[in-house]
């Protein structure tokens, strides 16, 4: 850190969670700065670069480049697509680095772990973006269970609703159709969270899951396989048209093109990946999946992550010995009851302003203030606590492919045997 103690960040990844971060930036120029930026797309990186106040100088589409010139940085944010966070962050680790590394930390197990090993031994630290920790339903769920409100923690039912159009956007024409399994891409932040509220390992894993729906067989009569030539758009609930060609261009529709006006969305919808019809795409995540989980002290937890919701929401309900607790994120409200009362009490938590009820903020405010004191060990989350949400995920992708109960330790164990995934 320099005198003036203003932490300077490094941005590989100028998109939607770049940009996300850096926003505190702004709100917050007398703690935090970006000194420079790299994307592969120099239409981002400009616009980026001047939203943010990056020197041109210091702006970069190469990024093992900006971090061999750039000396002027504190910590790395590594926001760039799921296939390149190993390559990114060992590269700003071993140039010594400290970095906040977008979630999932890799889509390959052995290279998680490996982040956590190679972090230790260049005496850097590794946070990762588990912005749920943050965010002010989870903040005071941990702090009700942590007092044992509702006596000890026996059972979890917890819910990852994600709206149909957020499943058609990221999970069946974007960015994350593909590359990651869903229940990692998507769902390491649950799975995160059930962690840090249990506050116990994971000992087993079981899933069921599959690619139900966005799938050409279930493609309707008289549909295309591009909305803007499709003759029953007009009734299609996942029409790009009602998605993106809208007066709406924040996100999602900020991801079709860089160019927002109407004009470039509309090429973006006849051309591009995001204008293909829903039951057309190349997707080959899953659209619904449940996961079982045996955490020590025989808590028993399951989770149920699906993509057909008309609202985006997650709920969650913790069965203790002395009553139950009930929340909801977007509705922002905790429900309390004990046993042999009627009393029920409802909490709802201050939201902040911005995304994820504020939980990016957050993240920003307390990642910027450790960096500041050094007090790094107060980090809420780090890789070192996070990786364990990866690797169950990777374990119920191993469970949901081929039909087994899956031992974490071994599991674990497995992993760092075998290696790198071919
Ligand atoms: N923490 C969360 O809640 C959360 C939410 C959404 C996405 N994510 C994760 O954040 C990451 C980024 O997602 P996004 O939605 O911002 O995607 P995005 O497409 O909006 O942004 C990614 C950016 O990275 C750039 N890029 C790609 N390869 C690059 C490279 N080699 N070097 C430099 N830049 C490169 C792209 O051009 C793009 O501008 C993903 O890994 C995603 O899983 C996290």
């Amino acid at each position: 850190m320099k005198k003036d103690n203003i932490v300077r960040f490094g941005i590989i990844g100028c998109g939607f969670r770049g940009t996300a971060y850096s926003d505190y930036t702004l709100s917050h120029p007398e703690e935090a700065v970006v000194t420079c930026a790299c994307d592969i797309l120099p239409g981002r990186l400009e616009q980026f670069g001047d939203k943010y106040h990056v020197p041109k100088e210091n702006r970069y589409v190469d990024a093992k480049t900006m971090l061999e010139q750039v000396k002027d940085i504190d910590i790395v944010i590594v926001a760039n697509l799921d296939a390149d966070h190993f390559e990114m962050a060992k590269m700003a680790l071993e140039r010594g680095f400290h970095c906040l590394l977008e979630k999932p930390m890799s889509p390959d197990p052995w290279e998680c772990l490996e982040l956590v090993r190679i972090a230790e031994e260049n005496n850097c630290k590794l946070l990762v973006c588990h912005v749920l920790r943050y965010t002010p339903i989870f903040s005071t769920l941990k702090e009700l269970v942590d007092r044992e409100e509702v006596g000890k923690i026996i059972s979890i039912h917890h819910a990852e609703n994600v709206s149909y159009t957020h499943i058609a956007h990221s999970y069946v024409r974007g960015n994350f159709r593909k590359l990651s399994p869903i229940i990692l891409a998507k769902s390491c932040h649950d799975l995160d969270i059930l962690n840090w509220l249990t506050g116990k390992k994971c000992k087993k894993i079981s899933s069921f899951g599959e690619l139900t729906y966005f799938k050409k067989e279930n493609a309707p009569i008289g549909s295309a396989t591009r909305c803007m030539e499709c003759s029953i758009e007009k009734d299609c609930p996942f029409s790009a048209l009602k998605q993106y060609l809208t007066e709406e261009t924040g996100w999602p529709t900020s991801m079709i093109s860089v160019d927002t006006s109407l004009e470039a969305r509309t090429k973006a919808v006849r051309e591009g990946d995001y204008g293909r019809c829903v039951f057309h795409c190349d997707n080959a995540v899953v659209d619904h999946q449940i996961v079982n989980i045996l955490y020590e002290d025989d808590i028993t937890v399951s989770f149920n992550l699906n993509g057909f919701n008309t609202t985006e929401t997650r709920e969650i309900r913790i069965l203790g010995t002395k009553g139950d607790i009930r929340a909801n994120m977007e509705k922002n409200y905790i429900t309390i009851r004990h046993f042999g009362s009627q009393k029920e009490t409802t909490i709802r938590p201050k939201v902040h302003a911005g995304a994820h009820s504020g939980g990016d903020a957050m993240l920003m405010k307390d990642v910027v203030e450790i960096a500041r004191s050094g007090n790094w060990d107060s980090a809420r989350t780090n890789a070192s606590k996070s990786v364990d949400s990866h690797i169950m995920a990777f374990a119920a992708e191993v469970s949901r492919q081929e039909g087994v109960i899956v031992d974490m330790d071994s599991f674990k164990e497995e992993i760092i045997k075998k290696g790198r995934m071919s």
